[in-house]
């Protein structure tokens, strides 16, 4: 059996049988109930918060019970675990009401008069001035192409708010116990939440246990916003002696968790002869009330701003924005699908204006091996577009439907469109080598079995499965002799976080070097303990935050995503006949497992390109917060689904494998608003497109 061929997941059974745990499934007796009271103004000052007398066994918790420092480590400390003195947007937690009924810890929470002092809020992006976060990427000479352009052609691009959409929400469980802090709860990175809950408390990281729980999706997710909810609950188990569960409901959750950053960008294109020379790309990433991770969301966006494309002379600058609305955070894709998505639509509407078939402009602009990147790295290994493009072609019929579809005039009128797009693979720039410098352990017992010690957690992608096919064949034992439980930082070594479709690519790539260790020097009978660290491969040149130069990642995941649709001009609601994907992730650990990551995050972008429509109103409040004003696509609004694997196989990561997990959200919904503007035959400019947006089109098509 091959590496890539498919296995049951190991997880599946208890799932299936519905007996994993998860955060709201563990025993309630003695537990007490925390409700967060949340600031219902966009921008003020904390006049006075007059607290009714509290029943016996009630208390509330604010950023006076906080013992270490009120500041959630993420990458700065600037969000607060409880406000102090001000409020930044509507939803910032104020306090927390905390007791043993729920429905009297609600009608306390009700009772509870917050005097504000407002203060002029800004919603708007463009009107912020606060960058909290500003880059430049510089490569060539931009003014001299300008100067000897023979056209310049500018655009402007938006992405909106995208939400998550996993199906358990937010939720974590603190407990206070001989000296030591335990949360446990939904999750995507112990050590992040280890951090910050370290911080919080003033406590030696010794005295803080951080354990995951079977989580019901991330997405991203669950990459930032933990860290907050743990230090709350971690602050009021401890005031309180008692373990307190905080489980968000949806509204809650869609209301007040990050999303992904909406954004601006404006592109500047030089062209001479027929070929793009330079561009000047302004990046405006709408960041929230607080840092969270933008900053490593727009290096992601800018670094990914020029696509696939080799542009001789560069200028990016790229800023995420103040403003008081929630704090945006980490999203599959990590910044690059908003650039992903303004750089298709750019290249389509130059190579139009130009006169040109767009593909054909597109590959004559294509990155190849051994080409300079953005950010001056290099192209080290092959960029396989080229081949995926023709089978993507011959699998959707591409090129004869754009040519069809040209003249249409009845009621349903279809398009086709095609987005090439790339996933750097892993933590950007020096961050694996710097920052994070994994460890990972197999601990094999003295009966043979071998456990897998990671802080990778699993939350639907399939990393317990993957990790075990990969000791498991390394050792050449049955995947019944190999286990994996949910991290707990008790018992594993810091492994770095679970994100930036890294876990399989370099975590995965530790294992096995631990495995072919350990078979190399197995001693039957004994407990032995394998453990291996990160070491930057030789050829990767170094990156440079201060410059923006060097290889931002080692590697790179490719896609080619086309989509047809067809428009009924009459309600303006499209339909997705078809969305075809080619996808190199390098070899497929299971491949099941990598189809179904293809397959809904394929489905994700489409969503994220044609109907999740979010929006803060004027007040800064997100107004979309349940699944009917906020819609996602289910299993009947793509009933022709089409993933293909192509293999450029990675040298340095576990049997030829790359990252996987985010690169399908990055091509999905520019393919999507392609194929919406060839059937309405009108530049578009925005994502979603909705059907408000195409009946807005045609409604002035017809007066
Ligand atoms: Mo992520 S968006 O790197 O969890």
């Amino acid at each position: 059996m091959g590496i890539s061929d498919p296995i049951g997941k190991v997880d599946h059974g208890q799932k299936t049988a519905g007996s994993a745990l998860y955060v709201a499934d563990y025993p309630a007796r003695g537990v007490l109930t925390g409700r967060l009271l949340r600031s219902t103004r966009a921008r003020a000052r904390l006049v006075e918060i007059s607290i009714p007398d509290l029943p016996e066994g009630y208390l509330v918790v604010d950023s006076k019970d906080v013992p270490g420092t009120n500041g959630v480590h993420i990458v700065l400390d600037d969000t607060p675990v409880f406000a102090h003195e001000y409020v930044h947007y509507v939803g910032d937690p104020i306090l927390m009401v905390v007791g043993p009924e729920p429905v009297l810890v609600e009608q306390i929470l009700g009772s509870i008069v917050v005097t504000y002092e407002d203060l002029e809020p800004v919603v708007d992006l463009e009107k912020s001035e606060t960058a909290f976060f500003d880059y430049t990427i510089e490569k060539g000479d931009v003014s001299r192409a300008f100067q000897e352009a023979d056209r310049i052609i500018e655009e402007r691009i938006r992405t909106g708010y995208q939400a998550h959409a996993y199906l358990e929400p937010q939720g974590m469980v603190g407990l206070s116990h001989g000296g030591r802090i335990t949360v446990h709860g939904s999750l995507q990175c112990p050590y992040y939440v280890h951090k910050a809950v370290v911080q919080a408390m003033g406590f030696e990281p010794d005295r803080v246990r951080v354990i995951q729980d079977v989580t019901g999706g991330g997405f991203g997710g669950k990459e930032d916003f933990p860290s907050i909810l743990a230090c709350q609950v971690a602050v009021a188990a401890h005031k309180a002696e008692k373990p307190v569960q905080v489980i968000f409901n949806r509204r809650e959750d869609m209301e007040f968790t990050p999303k992904r950053h909406p954004s601006l960008c404006t592109y500047r294109v030089a062209v001479k002869d027929g070929r793009i020379t330079a561009m000047d790309i302004d990046v405006r990433y709408n960041a929230g009330a607080y840092t969270t991770l933008s900053a490593v969301v727009l290096q992601r966006g800018i670094i990914g701003a020029s696509g696939v494309y080799t542009v001789p002379s560069l200028h990016i600058r790229g800023r995420a924005m103040k403003t008081n609305t929630v704090p945006t955070g980490a999203f599959r894709g990590f910044g690059g699908p908003q650039t992903f998505f303004a750089i298709e639509l750019v290249m389509e509407h130059v190579a139009g204006q130009l006169g040109r078939d767009p593909l054909g402009f597109k590959l004559a602009h294509l990155a190849k091996q051994g080409d300079e990147t953005s950010t001056s790295g290099r192209h080290h290994f092959p960029v396989p577009i080229r081949q995926m493009v023709e089978e993507i072609d011959a699998l959707s019929g591409y090129r004869e439907k754009r040519k069809a579809y040209r003249h249409q005039s009845g009621r349903f009128r279809r398009g086709v469109g095609l987005s090439l797009a790339y996933h750097g693979a892993g933590f950007t720039g020096s961050g694996e080598r710097d920052l994070i410098k994994a460890v990972a352990r197999l601990h094999k017992r003295s009966d043979g079995v071998v456990e897998i010690l990671t802080s990778i957690t699993d939350i639907g992608q399939g990393s317990k499965t993957t990790f075990t096919k990969i000791v498991s064949r390394e050792l050449g034992l049955p995947t019944s002799r190999i286990i994996v439980e949910n991290p707990d930082t008790d018992r594993v070594p810091d492994s770095g976080p679970t994100v930036a479709s890294r876990s399989l690519m370099v975590v995965g790539e530790l294992l096995r070097r631990a495995a072919s260790r350990l078979k190399g020097n197995w001693r039957e009978g004994e407990e032995q303990m394998i453990e291996e660290r990160f070491k930057e491969p030789d050829f990767v040149i170094p990156f440079s935050l201060e410059t923006f130069k060097g290889d931002a990642y080692p590697a790179y995941s490719w896609s080619v995503n086309v989509i047809e649709v067809e428009v009924d001009t009459l309600t303006g609601v499209s339909r997705v006949l078809g969305a075809y994907g080619s996808y190199d992730v390098g070899t497929p650990i299971d491949e099941h497992i990598v189809t179904g990551q293809m397959e809904g995050g394929l489905l994700q972008g489409i969503g994220f390109g044609s109907m999740e429509d979010m929006t803060a109103d004027a007040g800064g409040r997100i107004r979309n917060n349940s699944f009917s004003d906020y819609t996602i696509p289910t299993s009947v609004d793509v009933p022709n689904l089409q993933v293909r694997l192509h293999i450029e196989k990675y040298p340095s990561g576990p049997f030829g494998a790359k990252g996987a997990g985010e690169l399908p959200l990055a091509g999905s919904a520019p393919a999507y608003v392609l194929a919406m503007e060839h059937a309405l035959g009108t530049p578009l400019d925005h994502a979603p497109f909705t059907m408000q947006d195409a009946m807005g089109i045609l409604s002035k098509e017809t007066i």
